[in-house]
């Protein structure tokens, strides 16, 4: 038996383990009536659930998300990158042509194993691509508990691994809400342009919407990008904002380098491409960071 006690009248419910949901639900207090979220297996898994995410499109979010995956896995941790994304970036950025991926794991159309490929040493990719649309009509379609299609589907295999780094498309739709629901740990890459600073605040809206029904959704990290020093002056002015607004999530900047445009050409991480320049550096130290670990590749 497991005693899951109510937030409001305070009482204690008795529940069968073989009850207990696999995975985060909203349980009603058979008393009060009172409806909350519960969370048992939060503290069972160890694997770290990652969400690279902001509705503004172009500020980095994919490079942020195979780079970050690909900086982990070299650091010896277990890595699974999820792309979310219809336009299935990732593979591309990886160099690699999955035949399978997200959506035939969620629609089971094949087995878990089938849908995951191993794009390098500790690197699995569950890939993107149009098939995702299909994700996104089941989803549509499920009359309760949508938002936990892609929740119910990972958890089949994220125990393998350490951590789990979601990519997201731009925008917000029915698989952005799932992405919200899976994750515990955001990580907003910010372009320092000033529109992607409004966006933020929208964004950011967003995000409380759900962490009403998700108390451990949290935003961990607030990553600076394309940091252009020739235009110091605007470039301060915004980073100083953002030290404000975040002062203990905003991570060192990804500056601005053309290489990490090129590695993708070459179906290169920055690490594989270029590993002496500014953007494996810099990528480094936001790996180290996650990871928690300051002498990480020294
Ligand atoms: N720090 C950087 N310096 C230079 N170019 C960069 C940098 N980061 C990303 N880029 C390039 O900018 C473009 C947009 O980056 P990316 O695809 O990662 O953004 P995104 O947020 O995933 O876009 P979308 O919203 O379309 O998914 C790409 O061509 C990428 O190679
Ligand atoms: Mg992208």
């Amino acid at each position: 038996m497991i005693i899951i006690e109510c937030p409001k009248c305070k009482h204690k419910h008795k529940i069968p383990e073989d009850k207990v949901p696999s995975t985060p639900k909203i349980a009603r207090c058979k008393i009060c009536g009172y409806k909350f979220p519960v969370n048992l297996n939060k503290d069972l898994s160890k694997t770290k659930r990652i969400g690279v995410c902001i509705s503004k499109g172009g500020v980095g979010k994919t490079t942020t998300a195979v780079n970050l995956a690909a900086g982990l896995a070299l650091g010896g941790y277990r890595v699974l990158l999820v792309d979310t994304d219809t336009q299935g970036q990732c593979s591309f950025l990886l160099g690699v042509k999955p035949a399978a991926g997200l959506a035939e794991l969620v629609l089971e159309e094949l087995s878990p194993e089938e849908t995951l490929f191993r794009a390098r040493e500790n690197l699995y990719l569950l890939a993107g691509g149009r098939g995702l649309a299909g994700v996104k009509r089941l989803i549509d379609r499920e009359y309760f508990g949508g938002e936990r299609t892609l929740s119910d589907a990972l958890s089949k295999i994220e125990r393998d691994f350490d951590f789990v780094v979601v990519d997201t498309s731009p925008g917000w739709d029915a698989l952005s809400v799932n992405v919200m629901f899976y994750v515990t740990e955001i990580l907003i890459p910010v372009s320092l342009e000033i529109m992607t600073i409004q966006a933020l605040a929208n964004f950011l809206k967003s995000i409380i919407s759900i962490q009403k029904y998700r108390t451990e959704l949290e935003i961990k990290y607030v990553v600076p990008t394309f940091l252009d020093m020739r235009v110091k002056k605007k470039t301060m002015s915004m980073l100083d904002k953002l030290k404000s607004l975040y002062p203990d999530k905003l991570c060192d900047p990804i500056r601005y380098n053309n290489l990490l445009s090129q590695a993708p050409v070459y179906g290169k991480t920055i690490f594989e491409y270029a590993p002496g320049s500014k953007g494996a550096q810099d990528y480094r130290k936001l790996v180290k960071r996650i990871a928690k670990n300051p002498d990480l590749f020294n």
